[in-house]
């Protein structure tokens, strides 16, 4: 089953062709950095237009990247929800005019299922039950993945999402956007022990996360020091307060192995291209005997290829959304 992804709901317009849920056969990304980028952050209207610039476009060239025609095409994949509503639409309107004209079947997906799903591909060796961390500039929520599309949510987080968290601390340093990827490649050249950042914890629901403290707690300790920083300890501050972060992820991720007794992790999700984090879960990994399963950099961010992979499972069973359908900003309860 050959199936058209199609994701618009943040800051980057993708579309793939994935064959059977996990073989990517294309998988265009067109990102809006550098329309954000002087603000500091993802401005919702210039999202939107940057989407109607580029849909057709990156959908055109996923499907020539594929040496496939919409012919060729067996169903069709599209974020509906969490996500900025313009941009959403954006997808959700071409996916639908597509489906119209072709008959295909359609399905809308939910973006975190699609972060989760992300792990199917390129891959045949991923087995349920595994614990779901996604670890995104939009969420922050542990899992229980026990068989295709029946992931219960057993923890989130309750303020701000670790994504978030790197892309103010890098917007208050003035470091630019996005700001994790950028505080990644600072912290090689800094000292992760010269501050010592809060771990938040919550010990009353320990799988739930909370990110705005520590935030708050470098932002306060670079007040206080009250003049200009060096560069080399912008780069200490970079790598301290990641490390912070990092901890209380892979902590948590394995409290909920623990608690589950489950011995398979899949983490996903912006963050989860971050170098540090993956080199502390595969340490975690190899010393309790977890299989872990991380996509490659490329789909742990934003794209329609884990669109693709999470509608599959629903179009294969028959089930279509109706054109009617409409986007949603937040997480469903
Ligand atoms: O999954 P994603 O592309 O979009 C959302 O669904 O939010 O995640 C984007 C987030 C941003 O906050 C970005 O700063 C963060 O992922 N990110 C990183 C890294 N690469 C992207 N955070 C830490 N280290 C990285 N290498
Ligand atoms: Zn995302």
């Amino acid at each position: 089953m050959n199936v058209l992804g199609i994701e618009s709901s943040c800051d980057e317009t993708s579309a793939a062709v994935v064959r059977d849920g996990a073989t990517i056969l294309s998988n265009i990304v067109a990102s809006q950095n550098e329309v954000h980028e002087k603000y500091g952050g993802v401005v919702p209207e210039l999202a939107s237009r940057s989407h109607v610039e580029n849909i057709i476009p990156v959908i055109t060239a996923a499907l020539e990247e594929a040496h496939l025609t919409l012919n060729d095409i067996d169903g069709i994949a599209v974020t509906q929800g969490p996500g900025l509503i313009g941009s959403l639409l954006v997808g959700l309107s071409v996916a639908k005019a597509i489906a119209y004209t072709t008959g295909l079947p359609l399905v809308g997906v939910n973006h975190v299922e699609g972060h989760i799903s992300a792990v199917f591909l390129n891959r045949d060796d991923v087995a349920f039950p595994f614990i779901a961390l996604v670890v995104s500039g939009g969420h922050t929520s542990l899992f229980e993945a026990k068989s295709a599309g029946d992931y219960p949510l057993i923890g989130q987080t309750r303020d701000d999402a670790a994504g978030e968290a790197f892309d103010k601390i890098a917007k208050f340093l003035r470091l630019g956007y996005p700001g994790g990827i950028i505080i990644d490649r600072l912290s090689t050249l800094g000292n992760r022990d010269a501050f010592s950042f809060p771990r938040p914890w919550l010990p009353d629901t320990p799988l739930d996360f909370s990110f705005s403290g520590l935030k708050t707690a470098v932002i306060t300790t670079i007040r206080k020091m009250n003049r200009e920083l060096t560069p080399a300890e912008i780069n200490d501050v970079a790598a301290a307060f990641q490390e912070a972060v990092v901890d209380v992820l892979v902590k948590k991720a394995f409290l909920a192995l623990e608690e589950r007794n489950i011995g398979k992790l899949a983490v996903s999700g912006g963050v989860a291209s971050n170098n540090r984090l993956r080199e502390k879960l595969r340490e975690a990994a190899a010393a309790r005997g977890v299989s872990l399963y991380i996509p490659p950099p490329s789909l742990c961010t934003d794209n329609a290829a884990m669109i693709a992979a999470a509608g599959t499972p629903y179009l294969k069973k028959g089930i279509r959304s109706s054109l009617e359908m409409d986007a949603y900003s937040r997480m469903p309860r």
